[in-house]
């Protein structure tokens, strides 16, 4: 029988020198020790508690890699808020933020100019801040506001199971959302996918290898498929636009049968799409339709990759492909021959911006 993985194209993804020479700062092994992560940020908060606190809407102020545990808290939680709850990418915040408003400052370095700025304003409206980093200005600024301190010595977007737990944790503790049972369960279904989707497991035995290999060269169209995933998508997004220094591009069912699916109509090949569906099984039974009718409306167009969720829990489900796209952005990276911590551009424009006047 032939195996179209069996004699993997090169580089190969199954020669863990070539994995070492490319990935120069281990990222492979922060990505590995994910579940001990979320352990240990589970300990990290341990039995902190917070005064009972119903705010009329929550906000996570940050960028990147800080701003992602906002999305995918709000993903994971946003069945149960009974407030709404904004990820805010931006120098300033918008009019409804008030005293009333629980407003999580997230900075990995504590030196991002729009987080800074952005808590700055929230401060001044009197907003309940609570403030996520490890350090830099905003931990100067933070004064009497809650300050929860991030381990040094990682890039931000290998920080984020500590920026996610004591966003839900914080949460949980004001009351504001029931306490989760599930935590256990995600630890120990991402040690079981571990062992999958590590460097040691060859490419047919590997999906994040194979999916790798299927969209080198091409420009990934992530479509995901359930609002339990819009989170998922952008980490996917953003891993492979910083590890594997790779453009891609997200959208969103049913959102985009309203726009997105007019593009397909074009003959101008702009570029050698791969359309990667991102599915889960508790999609709405309209969407799983909509998904359909998109396969026969494209599928003679691009290629279509569908990947699933894996586990019961909401948390499970969401944890398992986010971590399929962590893995899959440092394979892709390797592909690529690029180097998934260094961040040359985004550390160019900060410092550019830094040695301007502050407005
Ligand atoms: O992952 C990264 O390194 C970036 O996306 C950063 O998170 C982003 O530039 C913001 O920096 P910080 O997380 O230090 O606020």
């Amino acid at each position: 029988m032939s195996c179209e993985f069996c004699s993997p194209p090169s580089p190969s993804l199954d020669d863990l020198g070539v994995i070492k020479e490319v990935d120069k700062g281990d990222m492979f092994s922060l990505t590995l020790r994910m579940p001990e992560d979320i352990e240990q940020a589970l300990a990290d908060f341990g039995n902190r508690t917070f005064p009972r606190f119903t705010p009329a809407n929550i906000v996570v102020a940050g960028m990147g890699g800080s701003a992602i545990g906002g999305d995918i808290a709000y993903s994971l939680l946003r069945d149960e808020l009974p407030v709404p709850l904004s990820v805010i990418r931006d120098y300033n915040i918008p009019a409804f933020i008030d005293r009333k408003t629980l407003f999580f400052a997230v900075s990995y370095s504590g030196n991002t100019e729009e987080t800074l700025s952005a808590y700055r304003e929230a401060k001044s409206k009197e907003a309940r801040c609570i403030v996520i980093s490890s350090g830099g200005r905003l931990k100067e600024i933070a004064g009497d506001d809650v300050f929860i301190s991030l381990p040094s010595g990682m890039p931000p977007r290998f920080a984020f199971p500590y920026i996610f737990v004591p966003i839900v944790r914080s949460l949980e503790s004001m009351g504001v959302v029931r306490k989760r049972n599930d935590w256990e369960e995600t630890i120990e279904l991402l040690r079981k996918l571990r062992e999958d989707l590590a460097p040691h497991t060859p490419t047919p035995d590997n999906e994040a290898k194979k999916l790798a290999y299927s969209l080198r060269g091409k420009l990934p169209l992530i479509y995901a498929s359930s609002p339990l995933l819009y989170g998922v998508a952008l980490r996917w997004k953003t891993q492979i636009n910083e590890n594997a220094k790779a453009h891609t591009y997200v959208d969103f069912f049913s959102e985009l049968h309203h726009n997105e699916i007019m593009a397909w109509e074009s003959e101008e090949k702009v570029a050698n799409f791969a359309v990667v569906l991102l599915r889960d099984k508790g999609e709405n039974d309209r969407i799983k339709k909509r998904v359909e009718i998109t396969k026969e409306l494209i599928g003679d167009k691009a290629e279509i990759y569908e990947v699933w969720t894996k586990g019961e829990s909401k948390m499970e489900r969401v944890f398992s492909l986010l971590y399929l796209g962590d893995f899959l952005s440092l394979y892709l990276a390797v592909l690529y021959h690029k180097d998934p911590q260094e961040i040359d551009n985004i550390n160019y424009i900060k410092q550019k911006l830094s040695a301007l006047p502050s407005s």
